[in-house]
């Protein structure tokens, strides 16, 4: 939990720096960089621009890890004449007739995380739409906090750490419930993080992924529980898996929120205990488990009371 505050104070308190560094040269007109306006839609021939070429010859050492990096394809735009390096770091001109100035240059990392996130987002919305409003970017992180152009760790999606540690790397007090005795495999690299939650903001709580035709996410791999039945269990659709299941980790077996199926049943059920047939000889839940009558626990197209 520490380990999070840490994070937490970091990006927070990091855009503020910069804002602050962004403050003062704003008082000496013209002496800081602000993020790119031109792109998408620029071309090497536009005033300002000077093409990747040109940075190539002073920043040799990122032009050739580049020639990989997916964003390598802008070049392949507009008949081969898009613009690469200054459709994230904005008109190299003046920088490279300052012969490198800093400060005529947009270098996202020292930007605040609006503008960074403003400057992705100019080619990336349209995937991303509801970044802005999802927790992560509320919490002051920016697209940069996990993704890398020039130094990622992962060729695909250019993240800077793999999952799961990129998440533990802020999520310390999550890494515990991968490690109890029943638990998605997660650490076991089975499941990502990512299967269940879309990091870049969704509509859900806990930032869960839903699939196709608007299910929770847990059915795109339980298809068996998928329904839809002739009888539903009416809390699965109400209140989701999580009614009963743990997500991450528990002590008890198939995930389950109770050590014992008939507390977790009698959560919502306790009446049920003392009438007919369940207050009778073997047919006690006391001594019975629910789900040894109650087979279909998820729904049935058979019976009502998921007999079978
Ligand atoms: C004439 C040589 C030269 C050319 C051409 C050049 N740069 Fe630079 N650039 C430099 C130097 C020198 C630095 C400062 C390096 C340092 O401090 O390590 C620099 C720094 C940078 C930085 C970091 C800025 C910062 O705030 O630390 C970025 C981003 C950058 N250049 C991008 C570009 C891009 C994009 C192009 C092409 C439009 C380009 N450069 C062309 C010499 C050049
Ligand atoms: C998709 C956006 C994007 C493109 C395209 C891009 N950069 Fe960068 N650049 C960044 C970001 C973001 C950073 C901050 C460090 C990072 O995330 O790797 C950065 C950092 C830098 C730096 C500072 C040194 C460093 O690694 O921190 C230099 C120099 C630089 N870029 C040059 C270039 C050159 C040259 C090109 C073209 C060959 C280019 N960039 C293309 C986004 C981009
Ligand atoms: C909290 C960490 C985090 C943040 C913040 C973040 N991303 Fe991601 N991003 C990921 C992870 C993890 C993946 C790979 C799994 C996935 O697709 O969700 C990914 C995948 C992607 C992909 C490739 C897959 C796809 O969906 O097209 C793009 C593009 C992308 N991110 C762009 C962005 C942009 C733009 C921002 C800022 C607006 C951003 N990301 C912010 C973690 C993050
Ligand atoms: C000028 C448009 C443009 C800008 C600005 C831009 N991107 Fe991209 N990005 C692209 C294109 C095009 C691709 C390649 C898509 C493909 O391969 O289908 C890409 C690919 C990616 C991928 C990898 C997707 C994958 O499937 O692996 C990530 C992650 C990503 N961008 C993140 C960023 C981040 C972070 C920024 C801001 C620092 C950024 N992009 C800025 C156009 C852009
Ligand atoms: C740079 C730090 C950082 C990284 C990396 C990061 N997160 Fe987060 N995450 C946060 C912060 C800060 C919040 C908002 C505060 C909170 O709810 O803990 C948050 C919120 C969340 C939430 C929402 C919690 C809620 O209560 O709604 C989920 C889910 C989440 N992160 C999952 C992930 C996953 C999955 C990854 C890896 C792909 C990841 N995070 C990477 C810092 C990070
Ligand atoms: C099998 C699906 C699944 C996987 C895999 C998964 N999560 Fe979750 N996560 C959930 C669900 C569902 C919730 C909501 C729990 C609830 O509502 O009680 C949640 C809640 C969270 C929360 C917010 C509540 C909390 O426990 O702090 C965070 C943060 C989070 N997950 C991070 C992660 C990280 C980091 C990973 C990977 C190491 C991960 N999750 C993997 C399904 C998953
Ligand atoms: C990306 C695929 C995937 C997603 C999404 C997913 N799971 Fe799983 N689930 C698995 C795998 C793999 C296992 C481990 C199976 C094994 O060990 O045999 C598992 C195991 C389980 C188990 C234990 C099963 C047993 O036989 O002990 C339960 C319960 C479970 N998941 C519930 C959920 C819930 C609830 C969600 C949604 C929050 C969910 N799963 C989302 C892949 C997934
Ligand atoms: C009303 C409580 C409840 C809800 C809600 C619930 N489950 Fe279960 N689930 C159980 C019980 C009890 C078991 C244990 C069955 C057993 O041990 O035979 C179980 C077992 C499982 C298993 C293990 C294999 C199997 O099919 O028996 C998986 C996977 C699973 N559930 C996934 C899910 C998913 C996905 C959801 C949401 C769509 C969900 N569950 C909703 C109670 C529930
Ligand atoms: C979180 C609350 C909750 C939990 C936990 C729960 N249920 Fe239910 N259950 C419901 C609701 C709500 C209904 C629908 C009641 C209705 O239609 O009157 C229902 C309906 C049923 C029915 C059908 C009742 C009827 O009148 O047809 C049976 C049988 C049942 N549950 C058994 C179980 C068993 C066995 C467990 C434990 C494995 C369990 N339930 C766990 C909420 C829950
Ligand atoms: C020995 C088998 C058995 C056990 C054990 C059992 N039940 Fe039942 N249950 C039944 C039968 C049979 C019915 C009536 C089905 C019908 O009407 O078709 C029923 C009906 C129900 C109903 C529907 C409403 C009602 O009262 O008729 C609920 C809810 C229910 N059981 C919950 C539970 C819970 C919760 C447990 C565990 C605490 C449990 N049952 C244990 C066999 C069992």
């Amino acid at each position: 939990m520490k380990r999070l505050f840490l994070c937490v104070a970091l990006v927070i308190a990091l855009p503020g720096l910069w804002n602050t560094g962004l403050a003062n040269a704003a008082s000496k007109p013209g002496q800081q960089a602000s993020a790119p306006q031109t792109p998408p839609s620029a071309t090497t021939g536009a005033p300002g621009y000077v093409g990747s070429d040109t940075c190539i010859t002073c920043h040799a050492e990122v032009g050739k890890s580049f020639a990989n990096n997916p964003h390598s394809k802008l070049a392949l735009t507009h008949s081969g004449k898009g613009i690469t390096c200054e459709s994230c770091h904005g008109p190299g001109q003046a920088h490279v007739e300052g012969g490198g100035d800093i400060t005529k240059i947009f270098l996202p990392s020292k930007a605040s995380a609006k503008e960074t996130d403003a400057t992705c987002m100019g080619c990336h919305a349209g995937v991303h739409p509801n970044f802005d409003r999802s927790p992560h970017a509320e919490a002051g992180l920016s697209c940069i906090s996990c993704h890398s152009v020039h130094a990622a760790q992962t060729e695909e999606s250019l993240l800077k750490l793999p999952q799961p540690a990129l998440c533990f790397s802020c999520h310390t007090d999550v890494k515990g419930a991968f490690n109890m005795p029943f638990h998605h495999p997660v650490l076991e690299g089975v499941v990502k993080c990512s299967d269940c939650h879309d990091v870049h903001g969704t509509f859900q709580r806990n930032q869960l992924r839903v699939t196709a035709d608007q299910n929770v996410v847990c059915v795109k791999c339980h298809t068996d529980v998928r329904g839809p039945f002739v009888y539903e269990h009416a809390v699965v659709k109400a209140e989701g898996c999580v009614a009963c299941h743990t997500p991450h980790g528990s002590q008890n077996a198939r995930l389950l929120n109770m050590p014992t199926i008939s507390t977790l049943c009698n959560q919502c059920h306790s009446q049920v205990s003392a009438d007919t047939i369940h207050g009778m000889g073997e047919g006690s839940q006391t001594v019975t488990p629910c789900i040894s009558c109650h087979t279909m626990i998820h729904g049935s197209n058979l019976n009502a009371a998921f007999i079978r």
